[in-house]
């Protein structure tokens, strides 16, 4: 058998030792640069303030069966400005209500405690999700107006399917705070815009860019602030799936209702300024997981739609 020529052996063995030489450093530099951005990530996490107390109150209220409206009242009472915005909403030109009401017992009498739970929850994560977030293509309000009317269609859609009022409760603040995770990864992609604009130019989808530009996804930053939070993991659980919420190990369900809803909201472009791309198509698993024969679910995306506008303009009552 000829043997190989030592000088081409050396040179093989050369050759592959330059490329050795030079792979580690670049894969030691990649490894480096999303160490430096989950570092920050974790820094920005700290940084991020909590939910109001009144916020954490009432969704305790919502997942305590034994609840009563008086326990509501009780929390709503102790906070006077929140208890004032209570009352112009309720006395606004949205609901017409023949008479006008002066005390929160007056309105959850009115209007009910489970939609009187919503316009708490709503009002009082506003200015935590009034951020503007250019890199996201919204502008001071867009987040705020995308997660309301979220949170008004998982709502909806939660009693169209029958779920009941407590979980529907529980799919509303789903949607409010699904897409908190923007909060910390909107500055960082500001600060990488030529990266996440180019990935989007080269088709990828809106959470292919933010990975790109950031390191990380928005749904699962989320966790990471539900977390800090100590909010229930059944909440998380639907709040980091609703990209892909067959993943979903506890709720397929909420994260398919969730899912849907977010999909319609960006095809609204509820919120979204014109930067920001449209949505992928609705995962095929979403639609099985509502269980809703397509004629059905035709009817309820249009009657969706409405309850997602309507969360829009009722809260525009108080801007
Ligand atoms: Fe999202
Ligand atoms: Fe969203």
């Amino acid at each position: 058998m000829d043997e190989e020529p030592r000088s081409s052996l050396g040179q093989r063995f050369a050759k592959k030792a330059a490329a050795t030489a030079e792979g580690p450093p670049q894969a030691l530099s990649l490894v480096a640069e999303k160490e430096k951005k989950k570092q920050r990530i974790l820094l920005e996490l700290e940084n991020l303030p909590s939910l109001p107390s009144v916020v954490i109150e009432i969704m305790k209220l919502i997942q305590d069966p034994d609840s009563s409206a008086r326990d509501f009242e009780e929390h709503v009472r102790k906070d006077q400005v929140l208890a004032g915005k209570m009352l112009k909403l309720v006395n606004s030109s949205f609901y017409s209500l023949s008479r006008k009401i002066s005390t929160i017992n007056e309105a959850v009498v009115v209007l009910g405690f489970n939609t009187l739970k919503s316009l708490v929850l709503a009002t009082s994560t506003r200015k935590f999700l009034e951020r503007q977030l250019s890199g996201y293509g919204y502008d001071k309000k867009g987040l705020w107006k995308h997660s309301i009317s979220c949170a008004g269609g998982c709502k909806f859609l939660g009693r169209e399917l029958g779920l009941g009022d407590m979980v529907s409760e529980e799919i509303f603040v789903a949607g409010l705070l699904h897409d908190i995770g923007k909060l910390i990864l909107g500055p960082m992609i500001e600060e990488n815009m030529e990266t996440f604009r180019k990935k989007v130019a080269e088709g990828a989808s809106a959470l292919d860019a933010e990975q790109a530009a950031t390191g990380f996804d928005h749904a699962a930053v989320a966790g990471l602030i539900l977390k800090k939070w100590k909010l229930s993991e059944e909440l998380a659980d639907v709040i980091v799936h609703h990209h892909a919420p067959a993943a979903a190990e506890v709720h397929p369900r909420r994260a398919a209702i969730l899912h849907v809803t977010n999909f319609i909201a960006n095809r609204l472009r509820l919120g979204l300024g014109p930067s920001y791309p449209g949505p992928p198509p609705i995962e095929g698993s979403a639609y099985q997981a509502l269980g809703v024969p397509d004629d059905r679910f035709r009817d309820l995306l249009e009657k969706m739609q409405t309850a997602m506008r309507e969360m829009e303009r009722l809260f525009a009552q108080i801007d």
